[in-house]
């Protein structure tokens, strides 16, 4: 009665990674229980994450081919937008998220286009409105741009009206700090940098007023939700944004966060449900509406047993 926090199976949004080729479930070795999966094993994966409730997935493509520009991120027949396609024809009632953003599909693995060592803001952004408005088409019902070029809200939301998606809303990951937290995701992604790092566009781990000038921004340009990433050492800035926006509002518990709870919890260092299900509701009494977790599978399943309980 008096507990002032809940965790739902209604706030978890699940990562999926699906890949080219055929009969591929392919378990990520950094993130155990998390796979790479080719279009003829997604339906199986998102079977099961319907039966548990979750009402939503995220998707990241894995491409057969790499080039200078991302071309992988917007093709009509990208991995993405085949998967999307497959899934919201087979599964109309599940919120499919598409991920937005470059760094999967150039070969220098930055999430924008490179010059002599530097990021084109302006040239990337055409580029990103080209993938938002193929993921529209091809049946995302949110677009999450993770890119953080300058003025990326604004210019997606400007192609996806003009292609007439006017109620496709965006998920900006507003706050997206330079962390080494992503290190597995890249692993599972292939999306290293090839050279230098990402702090030319994401930002520095000290700064949380900075973090509130990016919000304030996207939300200026016309973000429908936001997003602090990651989750677990950003508590703070959780709350500040909570307190300063109504926007629904998302938090990340990135790759690097799950795969330590993980390893702690095979070697029996750390109880694997305890722990999980203590930090996501921390996440959420810091004010996040919604979390993008790995754990959301285990955490649904969980959830359940208590609620027989
Ligand atoms: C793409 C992107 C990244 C993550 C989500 N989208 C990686 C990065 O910036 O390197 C990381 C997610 C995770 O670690 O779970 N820009």
């Amino acid at each position: 009665m008096v507990r002032e926090t809940h965790l739902r199976v209604d706030d978890l949004i699940y990562p999926l990674f699906v890949t080219e080729g055929s009969g591929i479930r392919r378990e990520v070795p950094s993130m155990p229980g998390v796979y790479q999966l080719s279009l003829d094993r997604l339906n199986e994966e998102v079977e099961d994450v319907l039966a548990l409730g979750i009402p939503a997935v995220i998707l990241f493509g894995i491409p057969d081919h790499k080039d200078e520009v991302g071309s992988g991120a917007y093709e009509e027949a990208g991995i993405v937008q085949r998967a999307l396609r497959q899934l919201k024809k087979a599964y109309p009632e599940l919120v499919l998220i598409a991920d937005n953003c470059l760094c999967e599909y150039t070969s220098h693995g930055h999430c924008g286009l490179v010059r002599d060592g530097e990021i084109l803001n302006d040239e990337t952004l055409e580029l990103l409105v080209r993938t938002a408005v193929t993921q529209a088409e091809a049946g995302a019902d949110v677009i999450a741009p993770s890119n953080m070029m300058d003025g990326f809200v604004a210019a997606i939301r400007d192609g996806l009206d003009t292609a007439g998606f006017k109620h496709t809303p965006i998920m900006a990951y507003s706050v997206k700090y330079a962390s080494a937290f992503y290190g597995p995701f890249r692993e599972a992604a292939h999306s290293a940098p090839a050279f230098g790092d990402r702090r030319t566009y994401q930002m520095d781990p000290a700064n949380v007023r900075e973090a509130l000038r990016e919000a304030r921004s996207d939300v200026e340009e016309g973000a429908d939700f936001l997003m602090v990433k990651p989750a677990m050492a950003y508590l703070d800035v959780v709350k500040a944004l909570r307190e300063a926006f109504p926007h629904p509002l998302v938090a990340y518990n990135v790759s690097g966060e799950y795969a330590m709870i993980k390893a702690a919890a095979r070697n029996g260092w750390l109880d694997e449900r305890a722990v999980v299900l203590e930090l996501l509701t921390g996440v959420k009494r810091a004010g996040a509406d919604l979390i993008i977790t790995y754990h959301a599978k285990d955490v649904a399943r969980w959830l359940r047993e208590e609620d027989r309980g």
